[in-house]
């Protein structure tokens, strides 16, 4: 069964229309503020693993640092390719620890 792992504290968030990075364990996570919801997803893009949490947001879209790839952080797809997908993580944030189910 899944569980919700500290990955972050409140504190630490992005604010709204930034990402960052973070680690779960040693896996490097991208924790994102996209329009006032924060979002988790893995941090290594898949076209040639850029940092996502170095990346912006455009609209509602987390775009890679390095070439531009865009992300929809809800579903962890590719814009311009479905088929590329990137895990996405439920976050709950309690006590000011924020958790991912991973
Ligand atoms: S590494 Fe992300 S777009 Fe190239």
């Amino acid at each position: 069964m899944p569980d919700y792992l500290n990955v972050a504290s409140e504190s630490d968030l992005p604010p709204e229309g930034e990402a960052r990075e973070f680690s779960c364990g040693n896996k490097p996570i991208c924790i994102a503020n996209v329009n006032g919801v924060i979002i988790a997803m893995d941090n290594i893009c898949l076209h040639r693993g850029g940092p996502l949490g170095q990346g912006t947001i455009e609209g509602n879209k987390i775009v890679c640092p390095w070439h531009g790839w865009q992300w929809d952080p809800k579903t962890g797809e590719a814009a311009h390719n479905p088929n590329a997908k990137i895990a996405v993580y439920p976050v709950k944030i309690e006590n000011g620890s924020v958790m991912i189910e991973i």
